[in-house]
């Protein structure tokens, strides 16, 4: 490194606080510091701002009716059409030839589709669809990987009225029977395969072995993605050829169904503290609203720039913001396939350079990852075309906060670390890239219009500093509206906490999103993370306790605890210790079956770091797991906590040997 470079380094390392260039600001979407008064006096006509950023079929009279929290409505009385807003008016206003998705393959065959040829397709596959039997209301799962035919599936679903529930490709073909079953969803559309690091894996085999274990009869639609390098399955009697269908339905255009604001538009399976991942709905009027005002405020996109979120579209962050959010605003958006250390470390800032990317959005455990690498992969590219960077996913260390601020941004991009959720829909907790000083591992204000807070266990604000959990007091248009037919449950695990249930007035309905965080004296909120069993490994969402029945399903195993341990590039990493049934070993070869479990149960993301093999589990007198103290294990901390209320506590050293650090 130049001596230079170090003295910069040494600087940026002191450096707390960081202000957006004059020149980002001179541009940017939102730049008037009042908008928080704004919306803090006009609430809650204030997300009007919001609702007029779409076309809606017929106008929304009421904002929010809130009369029966938490079953909140946003824009209520309106109707619209959300692949109307993302491709149609867009066409409309003299945009036809603006690229509306430009989709790079790992090998680096490219498709581009403009908002034309995206409306042509759309609309072919939808009449497709409807001639498969779609209707209005019919859950259509999409387990697919990164390839174009899947927000072309999505906006097809949307523009059907038929919600669309996505199963990230990397997800077992168990985990997509859970799903298809819970949602009693009677169409599938997936792949052949695509590509990781240069091989052609079989994605067919997998959804075949899925539908195997769904109850009721399906139809599929099978996408060609591989070709000759495809696996050579013929096609049953109920699955279709993509490719066909669209050709068969040449020309035809399907008027977009007029859906009613709070129709839903799709569902999202996330993990929970139990075992049966929860089916978030999402609506068509306030979710879509949401994600293009915020990716219009917080990721400050215009139709002219070319926009890149490298997220996968399985995940919420890749369907509020790859699909929903910029084709709302009509932009263009990359898609990219494969994984960015293939073929070379420089395979995301190659990307970026070729289609001089303006802004890019990705999560902290990939930034620790290219630090890792080093700085020389993005040094031997030009990145000069970027005016703004965001991470999401987990919280970010202020060194890769850093990093990620002059080896990408060149100290000219402001970075947004935005806070939000699944279920949020949106980002909720970030500065304004316009407005606000950056300050490295701390996410920022809450967003104009959202009112977050830390609390104690008592609901009652915490000082400056402190850590408490964080908590959300007015409700939001992107917010989930309920757990797929399980309003009990959505009830119970946002709810319960730190509302009064009996009272049918909003101000004592509070959400709580499961984070700790604490706040300073400007507001600003650092995540601190989950409090509950869900752990963040990679940016991906997973429950310990859907871990843990995968591993009790292996033969020979009594019982598993999970817990998440750190882990200095993927945030959090699994940890499993596991109780064996007498006559078993813990082998090597028993960890690799557990480890097989796991992919089988949920899918090589949730795979364990490490096995450990114990005679018993720490717990309390009252026989609860203590987890907190199997997290501190994992973490190698020679100091443990209290251990006094252990029922065992001589196994604790044992344990601990056991642990590799
Ligand atoms: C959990 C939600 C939001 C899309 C991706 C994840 C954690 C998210 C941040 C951030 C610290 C963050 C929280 C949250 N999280 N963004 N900027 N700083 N933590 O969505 O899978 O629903 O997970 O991710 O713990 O609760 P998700």
């Amino acid at each position: 490194m130049a001596e230079g470079d170090a003295e910069l380094e040494a600087r940026l390392a002191e450096q707390e606080a960081f202000e957006p260039s004059d020149d980002f600001v001179a541009q940017a979407n939102v730049t008037d510091e009042g908008i928080y008064e704004e919306f803090e006096e006009n609430w809650p006509e204030c997300w009007d701002r919001a609702g007029d950023l779409l076309d809606w079929d017929s106008e929304y009279t009421q904002t929010l009716d809130d009369s029966n929290p938490p079953f909140y409505k946003w824009f209520s009385d309106g109707t619209l059409n959300a692949s109307y807003n993302c491709i149609d008016r867009h066409i409309e206003n003299g945009e036809k030839n603006r690229v509306a998705i430009k989709w790079e393959g790992e090998l680096g065959d490219t498709r581009t589709y403009t908002y034309q040829d995206l409306y042509r397709e759309v609309n072919e596959f939808a009449a497709a669809l409807r001639d498969l039997g779609v209707e209005e209301d019919d859950v259509v799962t999409l387990y697919m990987p990164m390839v174009p035919e899947l927000p072309i599936a999505m906006l097809a679903c949307a523009r059907l009225g038929a919600p669309h529930s996505v199963v990230f490709a990397g997800f077992s073909a168990e985990a997509l029977a859970t799903r298809m079953q819970s949602a009693d969803s009677e169409y599938l559309v997936t792949c052949d395969g695509y590509y990781r690091r240069g091989d052609a894996l079989d994605h067919l085999e997998k959804a075949n072995e899925g539908l195997e274990s769904v109850d009721h009869d399906t139809e599929t639609v099978v996408v060609d993605r591989l070709g000759d390098a495809g696996h050579g399955h013929s096609l049953t009697e109920n699955q279709y050829d993509y490719d066909e269908l669209v050709a068969e339905q040449s020309g035809n255009r399907i008027e977009p169904v007029e859906r009613g604001a709070e129709d839903m538009l799709f569902l999202m399976y996330t993990s929970g503290t139990t075992g049966q991942p929860k089916g978030v709905k999402h609506t068509t009027g306030g979710y879509l609203a949401y994600a293009a005002w915020t990716a219009h405020s917080v990721l400050d996109i215009e139709k002219e720039d070319t926009y890149w979120c490298a997220a996968d579209i399985g995940w919420i962050t890749g369907h509020s913001y790859i699909v929903y959010g910029p084709l709302a605003l009509g932009t263009t958006t990359v898609m990219y396939e494969g994984t960015p250390d293939y073929p070379e470390r420089d395979r995301l800032w190659e990307l970026i350079e070729k289609y001089s990317v303006d802004i890019f959005y990705t999560a902290p455990t990939a930034i620790r990852a290219f630090m890792k690498w080093g700085s020389k992969f993005p040094e031997s590219r030009d990145l000069s075309s970027l005016r703004l960077l965001g991470t999401v996913g987990e919280p970010i260390n202020p060194r890769a906060w850093k990093w990620y601020y002059k080896h990408i941004g060149d100290e000219d991009c402001p970075v947004v670390d935005t806070w939000w959720q699944t279920e949020t829909g949106g980002m909720m907790i970030t500065t304004l890239p316009g407005i606000g000083t950056m300050k490295p591992g701390s996410a920022g204000p809450p967003l104009p219009g959202i009112d977050a807070n830390i609390v104690d266990t008592n609901g009652e604000k915490v000082e400056a500093g402190r850590a408490g959990y964080l908590t959300v007091n007015k409700p939001w248009p992107g917010m989930l509206r309920t757990l797929y037919k399980n309003d009990e449950r959505f009830i119970n695990e946002y709810w319960a906490e730190y509302s009064d249930l009996d009272s049918d007035d909003a101000d004592d309905w509070v959400y709580f999103p499961e984070d700790g965080a604490k706040i300073d004296d400007d507001d600003y909120i650092t995540i601190l993370g989950r409090v509950d069993d869900v752990i963040n490994v990679s940016g991906h969402r997973l429950g310990t306790m859907e871990i843990e029945s995968a591993i009790v399903g292996v033969e020979g195993v009594a019982e598993a605890a999970v817990v998440g341990g750190n882990h200095d590039v993927k945030g959090e990493a699994v940890y499993a210790y596991v109780i064996l049934e007498d006559g078993y070993e813990g082998s090597d070869e028993m960890s690799q079956r557990i480890v097989e479990g796991v992919e089988d149960g949920i899918g090589p993301i949730a795979r364990p770091e490490q096995v450990i093999f114990t005679p018993e589990l720490p717990k309390t007198r009252s026989g609860k797991i203590m987890r907190r103290l199997l997290e501190e294990i994992a973490n190698g901390e020679e100091e443990l906590g209290d251990t006094t209320t252990l029922r065992n506590p001589e196994i604790v050293a044992d344990i601990q040997q056991k642990v590799q650090k």
